[in-house]
């Protein structure tokens, strides 16, 4: 049985609860959340995503409100990181040290340094560090990209992601709307389809970005062009700054030689190939969301088994790395190489 510790009970935190309660080779024995309320706050719901608010049973779990404690006194074998994104790197690297294994939610650090430091705290630790970049691990996105990487459809002549949200009021101290502790948009919620671009086509040779700002002059909306060698016309689009009528949308559209891919979860069915001939259809996809998923995979990383990785830490620090040249881009109003 793995013993799992929960850093950070806001709304990642409750999501990964919710993804390692439902293993039966895993028993979540530590909860640590700096928030001395945390047992009457996480009742209430948070964050875009549902799935997240499922009661917590905080009478399973030793609960702690200072993580170097939560370390001294816990023999864990790995933990869920779901603190906010500044204290990623400096966490993550504490716990690799004290021999623990890490899922850190994504993105991986607030910029390059701190992703290197955590690459290197996994190397001198031999400890398994996976970064939390659950759009890999979405069912129909890991079947799109199945789908086009084998080719039966043709070339990607287009295409478009688009991750929009509500203003995020529910992170703790707000900090997900102070640019310094999170990133901002472009770190905080767009790098998922970042990483996704960089996931299905490798990475671009340059990107062009622009940029809408809020009321206080903060960027609130982005859209990105990928820029790659083979004419293939590659968009991303993040924005948090819809209203809370229109909630949450993630989507995508691929425009292939014989085929059009599909995705929209707001969408009934949600998921269709709309082949060149014949009806559309939507494809089997695998049980379980990006967050059960990538948890999967984590425990199979820290069992030793042979998996094929569907995220590793290069590609991790790969996806800041592009964020960072595409807030270069909006900055400078340039294309902005990726060196
Ligand atoms: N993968 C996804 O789909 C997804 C979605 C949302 C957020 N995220 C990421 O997850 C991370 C957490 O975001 P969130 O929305 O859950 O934030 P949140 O504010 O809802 O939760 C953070 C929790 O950490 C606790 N905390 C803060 N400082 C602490 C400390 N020093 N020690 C212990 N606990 C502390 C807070 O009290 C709070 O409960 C961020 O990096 C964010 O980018 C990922």
């Amino acid at each position: 049985m793995l013993k799992i510790g929960i850093v950070g009970l806001g709304f990642m935190g409750q999501m990964h609860y919710r993804c390692w309660k439902a293993r039966d080779d895993a028993q979540i024995v530590a909860i640590c959340d700096a928030n001395k309320h945390i047992i009457e706050d996480s009742r209430k719901v948070v964050g875009n995503i549902e799935g997240a608010e499922n009661a917590i049973d905080f009478t399973k779990s030793n609960i702690y409100h200072d993580f170097k404690k939560m370390l001294a006194e816990e023999t864990l074998d790995a933990i869920s990181l779901t603190l906010p994104t500044y204290l990623h790197a400096a966490c993550t690297a504490e716990a690799l040290e004290s021999g623990v294994n890490v899922l850190c939610e994504k993105p991986m650090g607030l910029n390059l340094a701190e992703c290197d430091s955590m690459i290197a705290a996994a190397k001198s630790s031999g400890k398994v560090l996976q970064i939390g970049h659950c759009v890999r691990f979405w069912p129909e996105y890991a079947k799109t990209k199945e789908i086009v990487s084998g080719g039966e459809y043709g070339r990607v002549l287009a295409a478009t992601f688009q991750r929009l949200s509500e203003v995020p009021t529910w992170s703790c101290d707000n900090w997900i709307m102070n640019e310094q502790r999170s990133g901002g948009v472009v770190l905080d919620l767009h790098i998922h389809d970042t990483d996704f671009v960089q996931y299905m086509f490798g990475m671009p040779r340059a990107v062009c970005s622009f940029a809408g700002k809020d009321g206080k002059g903060r960027l609130a909306h982005v859209v990105t062009q990928y820029l790659y060698d083979n004419n293939s016309v590659i968009t991303a689009e993040g924005g948090w700054a819809m209203t809370p009528a229109f909630g949450f949308e993630m989507s995508f559209n691929i425009v292939q030689e014989k085929a059009t891919i599909v995705y929209d979860c707001t969408r009934e069915p949600a998921f269709k190939v709309c082949p060149a001939k014949g009806e559309a259809f939507t494809p089997e996809v695998q049980q379980g969301d990006g967050y059960i998923l990538e948890i999967e995979h984590f425990v199979r990383a820290i069992k030793g088994e042979k998996i094929t990785p569907v995220t590793t830490l290069e590609a991790s620090r790969d996806s800041v790395r592009i964020v960072e040249a595409e807030k270069q881009s909006i900055q400078t109003g340039k294309i902005v190489p990726i060196e």
